[in-house]
């Protein structure tokens, strides 16, 4: 068991997804992704709150007993036999005729379970590019619309980057799934939430870390010159934690090694999350 659609725990390869679905016809709903460590679920409170904003935010009415839905993940994750896991959730608009406009029908929701490896480069860092960010104006929605987040990871991933840096108006944004942030004299800064970013969960936990741990935390935007300058650079997300970036197109950051409080931080953040 590895997979669970509208009431039904199933393996992640059954065909169960009709066709007339708003999910994959037009990318109508809204998604988590959530990681388990050591059979305990990261923040778990957190994430549904934004699963429950992003569907607010799209008009699409999710069950309102939360509880509900955190039982069938955890029965799942239990299903499963893992325990240490990424768990994806998505709720779409539901199954209906294909038409733009809003189906009367109930939100479909469904879920996968897969096991996640620490990723090597955590240790050592890894490289990013500036791309444009050509997102819509709603980027605090985690909508399944990721085109223009798909297109650029790949286009980074194929000049040897992990990520692409979106560039709006001069600013960075954030990466394609992930948050940014640089160090600048001892203090993290990092592009304040807005509608153009995603409110990260992983970016609430680094907050709360520099916090108790006396590092300036500063939520200001910044420039791709102002990284390029930076002491030392990080991106998080759910899977790839804190992430030390090192290179940034042909810049090399900190000397290319990883930096003392992006050090600090991993640090701290594996003692929040075993
Ligand atoms: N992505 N910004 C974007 C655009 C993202 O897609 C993500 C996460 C983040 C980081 O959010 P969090 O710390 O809550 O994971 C920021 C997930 C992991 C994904 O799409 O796979």
């Amino acid at each position: 068991i590895s997979a669970y659609f509208n009431g039904k725990f199933v393996d992640a390869n059954d065909p169960v997804i009709p066709i007339d679905e708003r999910g994959h016809q037009f990318g109508d709903g809204v998604y988590e992704v959530i990681r388990i460590y050591n059979g305990k679920p990261f923040m778990l409170e957190e994430h549904v709150d934004r699963l429950y904003q992003s569907a607010y935010a799209i008009k699409l009415q999710i069950d309102p007993d939360c509880g509900a839905l955190k039982n069938t993940m955890l029965e799942l994750i239990r299903e499963s036999g893992l325990i240490n896991l990424d768990l994806y959730v998505q709720v779409t608009r539901g199954m209906a005729s294909r038409n733009h406009l809003f189906p009367d029908c109930p939100v479909s929701v469904s879920m996968t379970v897969k096991p996640f490896r620490t990723i090597k480069i955590g240790e050592k860092g890894a490289g990013v590019t500036f791309l444009p960010d050509e997102r819509w104006q709603n980027c605090f929605i985690k909508s399944l619309n990721l085109l223009p987040n798909i297109l650029a990871k790949q286009s980074a991933y194929e000049k040897g980057f992990l990520e692409a840096v979106l560039v709006r108006d001069g600013k960075v944004t954030e990466g394609t799934s992930s948050n940014v942030y640089i160090v600048k004299n001892s203090s993290i800064i990092t592009t304040p939430l807005s509608k153009h970013i995603l409110s990260g969960i992983t970016r609430m936990a680094v907050k709360g870390i520099a916090i108790e741990n006396g590092i300036p935390f500063i939520e200001k935007q910044f420039t791709p010159d102002e990284m390029i300058q930076a002491d030392e650079i990080f991106i998080t997300s759910t899977t790839m934690e804190i992430m030390p970036i090192v290179r940034v197109e042909d810049h090399e950051i900190n000397g290319g090694e990883v930096g003392t409080i992006t050090r600090t931080l991993q640090e701290q953040f594996k003692e929040r999350i075993f």
